[in-house]
């Protein structure tokens, strides 16, 4: 008896070493610890030993089922640690796998960073950026922009009206009333303003209804034509590149006192003349002046001892020049084929 049950505890143990998973692990308890196993029907055939017999048998008989159920519980722990392990690693997820269904990145339109452009190359040189309505009262949009009712120079800009005293403004220009008129005659005033504008015209290759335009403003004392200049040139060189030469005309604005048109250098041929600077090596970005003394006195700044420049320049055309853009609607378009080639710049 002793020898079956010594031969039952090697046959189990070696069963137990080549146990896989906790599967197997359950069947050899059931096989050899079971009602039904081997070591249960031992333990009932002790009742045919000696009195002296039986006791020695039963210690054996328990030695060897200790043993089973240590190497089981060992080994039982051990699999299941590996099994958790293994499922773990199935369901782990990497998040930094690319997904299957590519999502279309969006671009930067060409306008709002050229827009950006601009606001950084002011904003370096210590302007704030404002913002002024879209839809404008009249006093604003002309009268304070030294153009009273019935001023002639109204007809430049053909205007959207709302009402008889609202409408769509023409130009940014009223946010310089707007901003001078909110300082209250402090100084310095240096500001730029981006924005929509609006003007009844028909729409074609380089006219549209609507457009963008940013408007500069330097109020303070002692400030000259030279400043205008100087600003403006290294506007520009920073705009459409270090060699960059500008050139200003004289013009008219009702707003600006002398008034100037300002040019660059053709950024396509460098000056030499070429198809879009029109053989001149020059192109027209802006109009600009010194503010006109009416603007300021309008607006509590006495133009005895105030002085400023003041600027403004059509983004669509800035842009179309930058990136070679023939047509001013494929602004408004939303061409994906025009938007996606600005994903890499
Ligand atoms: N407001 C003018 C326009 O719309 C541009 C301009 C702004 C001119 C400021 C002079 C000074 O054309």
């Amino acid at each position: 008896m002793r020898d079956r049950l010594e031969a039952l505890k090697v046959e189990a143990l070696r069963e137990l070493e080549a146990a896989g998973n906790s599967q197997e692990l359950l069947d050899l308890r059931v096989k050899y610890l079971g009602k039904k196993g081997p070591l249960t029907e031992i333990l009932r055939g002790m009742g045919a030993l000696s009195a002296e017999e039986r006791p020695i048998i039963g210690q054996v008989a328990n030695d060897v089922r200790q043993a089973i159920e240590q190497v089981l519980d060992a080994k039982q722990e051990e699999v299941q640690k590996q099994e958790t392990a293994e499922k773990l690693k199935g369901e782990t997820i990497d998040v930094s796998l690319p997904g299957r269904q590519s999502v279309p990145a969006g671009t930067e339109h060409p306008l709002s960073r050229v827009i950006r452009e601009i606001e950084d190359i002011f904003t370096g040189m210590g302007y704030t950026v404002e913002e002024g309505p879209e839809v404008e009262t009249d006093y604003y949009n002309f009268e304070a922009m030294n153009m009273p009712k019935n001023h002639s120079a109204r007809d430049m800009q053909d205007t959207f009206y709302v009402t008889e005293e609202l409408l769509m403004r023409t130009h940014t220009s009223p946010v310089q009333a707007r901003t001078l008129k909110r300082l209250e005659g402090h100084v310095p005033v240096k500001i730029i303003c981006p924005g929509k504008v609006y003007r009844r015209d028909e729409d074609d290759a380089t006219h549209s209804h609507q457009f963008t335009q940013i408007e500069g403003l330097v109020v303070d004392k002692g400030i000259r034509m030279s400043d205008l200049k100087g600003t403006l040139l290294q506007f520009a060189k920073e705009m459409f590149g270090p060699n960059t030469r500008i050139r200003i005309r004289p013009s008219f604005f009702p707003f600006t006192e002398p008034s100037a048109e300002v040019d660059v250098s053709c950024m396509m041929c460098g000056g030499v003349g070429c198809r879009t600077c029109k053989g001149s090596g020059w192109i027209e970005i802006l109009g600009s002046g010194m503010v006109h003394p009416n603007v300021l006195r309008m607006q509590g700044y006495d133009p005895e001892v105030y002085s400023g420049f003041a600027f403004g320049m059509g983004v669509e055309r800035i842009a179309m020049l930058k990136y070679g853009i023939d047509d001013i609607r494929h602004f408004y378009t939303n061409d994906m084929r025009l938007l996606k080639q600005f994903s890499k710049l």
